[in-house]
């Protein structure tokens, strides 16, 4: 579905990615992890069209995307929350939801009222109902996590970006998001994902790609790369492999 090649990008003498390859199958829980400041949002902010690569091309479903803005990119079908949370500050959390209908790749359901479906997907991202109506800006970091992946699903993505998602929420929670990431896997959604904690990797992924200083280390089932050398020299480090559990 996704086909990253040599991807490289550079921010002022900072060689954030170096001819990274990556791809993403049809229908798959995909995995990017690395230590901070490796360059997985890099690669998710190239993939959905915030920085153009300075080499390289990203084919999204045999098409060469690299050139294209992001709204362009977002409307063939690529959403993405970011690790930073972003949103409309003014606006209530279902009009924030909305911007995303506003992207979606088709006309959507035209008898569905956007409206409802922007409720609908509140509500499956776990959002309490007294918190639709009010301005953004008077939710907390968590709740704006939830409201980011409403509007990220309202665009109606193929292939969903999620840049540490899990970030800030407690073990419950944390446990509610991967069943979550799960459903919307179910119905449909591909998914690249960029986790930290190894334990949620291993539960949801298919295949995971590893990056240290801009590049590609390693790529494998979670098994494979939990289990590389390299992998536990530069990121994991003894005690996350297998034999401490
Ligand atoms: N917009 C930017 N301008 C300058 N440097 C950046 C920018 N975005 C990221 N970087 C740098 O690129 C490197 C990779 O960053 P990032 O992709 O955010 O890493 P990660 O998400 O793996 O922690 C870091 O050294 C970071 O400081
Ligand atoms: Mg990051």
């Amino acid at each position: 579905m996704l086909r990253c090649v040599e991807i490289s990008k550079e921010f002022g003498g900072l060689q954030a990615l170096k001819k990274v390859d990556l791809t993403v199958h049809e229908n798959e829980i995909a995995g990017l992890v690395g230590p901070n400041g490796s360059g997985k949002s890099t690669l998710l902010n190239v993939i959905s069209g915030v920085y153009k690569p300075d080499t390289g091309k990203i084919l999204f479903m045999n098409e060469d995307i690299s050139k294209l803005p992001p709204y362009k990119i977002c409307a063939k079908g690529i959403a993405k929350t970011s690790q930073t949370v972003q949103s409309f500050p003014a606006m209530t959390t279902v009009e924030n939801v909305l911007v995303g209908a506003l992207f979606a790749k088709t006309e959507g359901n035209k008898q569905r009222d956007p409206v409802d479906r922007a409720m609908e997907l509140l509500k499956m991202v776990g959002l309490k109902e007294d918190k639709f109506n009010i301005p953004a800006k008077t939710l907390n970091v968590v709740e704006l996590r939830r409201v980011q992946l409403a509007r990220a699903l309202a665009t109606e993505p193929k292939l969903l970006l999620l840049d540490e998602l899990l970030t800030g929420l407690t073990p419950k929670e944390s446990d509610e998001a991967i069943a979550l990431v799960k459903q919307i896997n179910k119905q449909g959604v591909t998914v690249l994902m960029v986790e930290h904690v190894m334990k949620v990797i291993m539960g949801l992924c298919s295949r995971v790609t590893v990056l240290h200083h801009g590049e590609k280390i390693c790529e494998g089932t979670p098994g494979e790369v939990c289990t590389d050398k390299d992998v536990i020299r530069v990121y994991l480090g003894k005690k996350f492999s297998l034999d401490e559990e």
